[in-house]
């Protein structure tokens, strides 16, 4: 097989700034050990996130030019929502300035004190936004799905027994809704099957639970299935996608990651009740609900980038290149989260830096040594991002400790990766030099946007 490449060519270029390992320590320093805390222009190879990060193609840039500003009845909203009800098949798309507001919105409608939410596994803000509600977040991935060694198909998969517990533990009357992420990003970026999904909608018929997806990088989930489950290799991606759309009654999504531009998102659903409260609070909180917080040009490079999203030659050379990355650390004896999964490597910071206890932040210190080392800027998804103390004052460790590297849409090429590659076997090289942190600030919500941290004794 011939090696699979970048199936665009570079029109645009940005420069990279590079600094001395001298710099990056003072930097590192000012930032409290907190690469959210860093100034960009001081990062050479940037993997924070693939949120918003993406390089936009030429006919997204001419539809920004052509987009219509009107703000109600904009030309660019109906293109946008024709797209979307075209791809998802939902009655109703509310467009939002980015997931977290779709978030915001869904659950300040159906959340609340008693109520509790599955998914496989929340994201950070979809928890948050559960919890300022008042209502509990629950995550009920299957057990394989924890064990970052184990190489398995579908490790974003739900347990479905576990959801069916949870329902008769809590009370149907307490479950608005069922969420399903798409794919599981806390989880290591790894995808659910479409079997999986029929199972949870199955499930919520059977209690007459809405299902709702949480479709960030539904068409890196789809072409998963596509690769691996039985029955879809010969299926289109976008029937796929219109598959797992059609088992759901609503869906979150921010359009930052599949939908291939830098901002925006959307909340889409069925049913008319909820969508004319949805729109009751988008225009309070969003603006009017043709444009939701967004520029109308937006609302014209996202319909663009969610077409574009569904070429099967860009999401090959997508998921080969996380691949390749992965593929090259293992070879070098680094232990990341197997197998690779659609966005990201995950270094397995348990593994990586067994000499520092999940309470003094092992994935927080790899992070900030591949900063020092390199430059390069990944974030901690592990006890710093997940991790509580109990009544106590004991930490509780989420079920893993992780690094994620994130790669941008259309933004690095294989040398930038390979470069990435040298550096982090060299920090695994030196791993007994990292150290354990302690936190010196803390916010109550989302606490590793804003942490301060320290060096443990
Ligand atoms: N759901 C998932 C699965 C996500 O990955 C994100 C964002 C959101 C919801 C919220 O969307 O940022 O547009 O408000 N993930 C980014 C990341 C921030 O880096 O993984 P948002």
């Amino acid at each position: 097989m011939k090696t699979i490449i970048e199936p665009f060519k570079i029109k645009s270029v940005e420069p990279l700034r590079f600094t001395s390992r001298d710099e990056r320590e003072a930097f590192l320093e000012t930032a409290f050990l907190n690469p959210f805390l860093l100034h960009a222009d001081d990062v050479l190879i940037d993997l924070l996130t693939d949120s918003g990060t993406t390089a936009m193609s030429a006919l997204q840039w001419s539809g920004m030019m052509n987009g219509d500003e009107a703000y109600a009845g904009s030309r660019s909203y109906y293109r946008f929502e024709r797209t979307l009800k075209e791809l998802t098949g939902f009655t109703y798309v509310i467009p939002t300035h980015q997931g977290r507001a779709a978030e915001k919105i869904l659950f300040s409608i159906v959340g609340g004190q008693g109520k509790v939410i599955p998914n496989n596994t929340h994201f950070d803000t979809t928890r948050a936004n559960i919890e300022y509600s008042g209502a509990t977040a629950v995550d009920l991935l299957t057990d394989v799905g924890k064990r970052p060694d184990v190489v398995a198909d579908f490790k974003g998969n739900m347990d479905v027994d576990a959801l069916v517990r949870l329902i008769d533990d809590v009370g149907v009357d307490n479950i608005p809704l069922v969420m399903m992420t798409v794919t599981n990003n806390s989880g290591g970026g790894q995808p659910v099957s479409m079997a999986n999904m029929k199972a949870v909608r199955a499930v919520c018929t059977m209690y007459g639970i809405p299902f709702f997806i949480d479709a960030c990088r539904f068409a890196e989930n789809a072409m998963f299935i596509k690769m691996r489950e039985p029955g879809y290799a010969d299926r289109s991606v976008r029937s796929i996608v219109q598959e797992m759309f059609a088992l759901a009654d609503g869906a979150t999504m921010s359009a930052k990651k599949d939908g291939m531009v830098n901002t925006g998102g959307f909340l889409a659903m069925h049913d008319s009740v909820l969508a004319e409260k949805a729109r009751t609070v988008l225009i309070v909180t969003e603006g009017f609900p043709t444009y939701g917080g967004l520029a109308r040009r937006d609302l014209e490079a996202m319909a663009q980038g969610l077409d574009e999203v569904l070429d099967e030659a860009y999401l090959t050379y997508r998921l080969r290149s996380v691949e390749y990355f992965g593929d090259h650390l293992r070879a070098h004896g680094v232990p990341i989260l197997e197998p690779t999964g659609g966005h990201a490597v995950y270094l397995d910071a348990s593994r990586f830096a067994p000499h520092i206890a999940p309470s003094q932040f092992p994935g927080q210190a790899i992070a900030c040594a591949l900063y020092v080392e390199g430059g390069i800027r990944g974030v901690e998804i592990g006890s710093l991002m997940f991790g509580t103390t109990d009544a106590h004052g004991i930490h509780v460790a989420p079920p893993m400790e992780l690094v994620r590297l994130a790669i941008p849409r259309r933004v690095y090429t294989q040398s930038h990766i390979d470069y990435c590659i040298e550096i982090i076997v060299d920090v695994y090289k030196n791993r007994d030099a990292l150290r354990g942190m302690k936190l010196t600030y803390e916010a109550p919500f989302l606490r590793h946007f804003t942490a301060r941290l320290a060096y443990a004794e």
